[in-house]
């Protein structure tokens, strides 16, 4: 094949030949990175072949198929939605949202079935996403269309044609023959780390349109009529069924040559190259149903794609025969719906909280609203900023979500037609009465003058004298990462700092039993367990030391990075902002924060302090020296119980391995934990070698 994309020489026969070898390597490619998220050649060369094929295509247009790779790109705006009869209408699914539910279920269908074997089940997650057909005729892919209201919806073959994962042409072998006319349902997803950094460019762009979710996202970008939109935007299939049909409403799934299971249905289904969700399982009776909806709910954070429940399917598909549908739903499928992560509440109010450096963050006050598994009464706001550009105010009824174990967010003010409803709601706020909100110019926690540093943050200029930044400082150096000092939790540093026996971190150290003894619920057995606990820390190490300092965007890995780097605290305090932007992961605004944190006669004061009540830290052994892991890649997942991701990572790297956050069939090991998920899955299926938390430690030591 030719190297560059000169394509005058060819002759027609030469570029036929060439174009089915290109199209067959870039399917291949493709299959490999979008289905099995394993690339066997960089980017770069892929976009080599797929420019060659432009160019070869453009040179002879007669010679471009309509199944071409090219053809996901190339076609103008429309001008309108068309709409689409499906085959057979799109039903929808039942929902129960308990084990009880469920049971019913079960019961109800052996009921019907007059039958007492319990039934198999496909259990599938209910992907949430955008429900869509696929026309396939004789292979080929020729509409793809929204569900709309089950009977009709639009024409957006145009962009479903852009998605990588979805095959333009079935494949086809005797052993499988694919039928004439073939509707394959499923559900269309923006990735979750897709959507991420879409929305990342977005609000980076003055004026950029951010999405609130990635379902919405995945629907907003369907419904464009300009497919290089869709093209650019990671957007995924799953198929979950398919109907052959005659085309004029009948369906004959019932063919002998038709797999007898609906499980089966969707093995053959990707036999063609349909992509199925990997995350699907076949089970016996509703107990195990339960335990598989259970276990998918575990890892719903895990995975890259969002989900609201898990769908159970009778699998024979006689028997879903028998038991039939009611108007809009099957008799034989239900979803289980897992919490909401998303739900509308009203702010109530909005304070603002300052950190232990002084930030101070404004924090909404919200009417307790039940999602993503739990009760919600306050959310982050973040800065100014974000309140500007959600246009919220006090009163305003928003949108607010909480996926998984990250923070709750508010994502959308709701507009003035939705906000009427929240009078029903009650408890809400008077919806007439907004306020708009604004950072006050004294601090609430010391009335020191509020200051503004850089482009959005605000600043407490109170320094020590500020009881918040106090108690926040206090509160990180004896975090687990940090001092880890047992007992010294968020109450008793109230009351330190409150009391006045702690003003500084050092002060931990001057503590006696008889001024503990003097504080409110504080017994002889606490006391003395708090000293204990204090005086274990007085032995600590240098990262830890560093760390619990507090230093302006100085985490635990930066902290490890340090200490191996410069050995010992001494030679770090000397070291200019030249010498610290040398150490890995240090940019220039950390070193500065750094150099200005040492620069600080009061920090001085707070480390001579330390070391003068007996705290100590052995100069740390620089571990960047092995290479023992070079060119190596590594993959956590799940939840580390001894080390902290950050520690894990960063001794990893000390070793000379790189950290990744996806696996592939480049990864070298992954390291899995409690609740690890997908990662683990594919680490599986790609027989990447797998280690659990007990075995690093062992490599670590060694
Ligand atoms: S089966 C008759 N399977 O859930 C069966 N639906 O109300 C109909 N969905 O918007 C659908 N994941 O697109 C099925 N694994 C799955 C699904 C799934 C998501 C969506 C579907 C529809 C809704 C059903």
């Amino acid at each position: 094949m030719a190297s560059d994309n000169q394509t005058s020489e060819l002759s027609r026969e030469r570029a036929q030949q060439e174009l089915a070898e290109l199209r067959q390597l870039i399917n291949h490619h493709n299959s490999l990175y979008h289905q099995y998220d394993a690339p066997e050649i960089p980017d770069a060369d892929y976009d080599k072949l797929f420019d060659r094929l432009i160019a070869i295509e453009e040179q002879f247009p007669d010679l471009v198929t309509p199944d071409s790779p090219s053809q996901r790109v190339g076609d103008a705006p429309l001008e309108s939605f068309r709409q689409v009869t499906h085959d057979t209408p799109m039903m929808s699914l039942s929902k129960v949202f308990n084990d009880q539910d469920l049971a019913d279920f079960e019961a109800r269908i052996l009921k019907r079935l007059d039958s007492e074997e319990v039934p198999r089940y496909s259990c599938e997650p209910k992907v949430d996403g955008v429900a869509v057909s696929l026309l396939y005729e004789h292979g080929l892919l020729v509409r793809g269309a929204t569900r709309g209201d089950g009977v009709t919806g639009e024409d957006i073959t145009h962009n479903v044609k852009t998605i990588r994962n979805i095959p333009l042409r079935l494949n086809n072998s005797k052993k499988h023959p694919v039928p004439d006319r073939l509707e394959v349902r499923g559900e269309i997803v923006m990735t979750r780390s897709g959507f991420a950094a879409m929305n990342e460019k977005a609000s980076s762009i003055e004026g950029g349109r951010t999405f609130v979710n990635p379902r919405n996202a995945a629907a907003g970008t369907l419904r464009q009529l300009d497919p290089r939109i869709a093209a650019e935007r990671p957007l995924h299939f799953f198929c979950y069924s398919a109907h052959v049909s005659a085309g004029d409403g009948t369906d004959s799934n019932s063919d002998l040559s038709w797999p007898d299971s609906h499980s089966g249905s969707l093995e053959l289904l990707g036999k063609w190259g349909l992509p199925l969700n990997p995350d699907r399982d076949v089970v016996t009776g509703y107990h195990a149903c339960l335990d598989y909806a259970n276990e998918l709910l575990g890892k719903r954070d895990a995975l890259d794609y969002e989900i609201d429940g898990a769908v159970i399917k009778v699998d024979n598909i006689r028997l879903q025969q028998e038991l039939g549908s009611n108007a809009r739903t099957p008799r034989w499928a239900m979803a289980y719906k897992f919490p909401a992560e998303e739900a509308s509440t009203v702010v109530n109010d909005v304070e603002f909280q300052v950190g232990r450096t002084g930030t101070i963050t404004p924090v909404a006050r919200l009417e307790p609203v039940f999602v993503g598994g739990v009760t919600v009464s306050n959310a982050t706001l973040h800065n100014m900023d974000e309140i500007a550009r959600l246009g919220l105010r006090i009163g305003d009824r928003v949108i607010l979500r909480r996926a998984g174990d990250v923070i709750p967010k508010i994502v959308k003010v709701m507009d003035g037609s939705l906000t009427t409803q929240s009078d029903a709601v009650p408890g809400a706020a008077n919806t007439a009465e907004r306020h708009e909100i604004i950072m006050p110019s004294n601090c609430p926690a010391c009335d020191s003058p509020v200051e503004k540093d850089g482009e959005v943050l605000y600043r407490c200029t109170g320094g020590l004298v500020c009881p918040a930044q106090r108690k926040e400082s206090l509160r990180h150096f004896c975090s687990r990462a940090a001092m880890d000092i047992e007992g010294l939790g968020e109450k008793l540093v109230d009351q330190l700092v409150e009391a006045n026996m702690v003003h500084t971190v050092a002060d931990v150290f001057t503590l006696s039993k008889e001024q503990l003894l003097t504080l409110e619920r504080m017994g002889e057995k606490s006391a003395d367990n708090l000293l204990n606990a204090i005086e274990k820390a007085r032995s600590t190490t240098l990262p830890r030391l560093l760390y619990a300092l507090g230093i302006r965007e100085v985490g635990e890995a930066t902290a490890l990075a340090l200490s191996s780097h410069f050995g010992s605290l001494e030679k770090l305090m000397q070291a200019s902002e030249e010498a610290l932007v040398q150490v890995e992961d240090v940019g220039p605004v950390m070193a500065a924060h750094i150099a200005h944190f040492f620069a600080n006669g009061e920090n001085d004061k707070v480390i001579a302090d330390l070391r003068e009540r007996g705290v100590t830290w052995p100069e740390h052994e620089a571990q960047t020296v092995s290479d023992e892991l070079a060119g190596q890649t590594w993959v956590l997942t799940g939840t580390l119980e001894t080390l902290t991701r950050d520690e894990a990572k960063a001794r990893l790297q000390a070793m000379g391995a790189k950290v990744s956050g996806s696996v592939s069939k480049k990864t070298t090991v992954v390291v899995a934990g409690p609740g690890a998920g997908s990662k683990l899955d594919k680490a599986t299926e790609l027989g990447v070698k797998v280690i659990d938390e007990q075995e690093l430690l062992k490599l670590l030591a060694e």
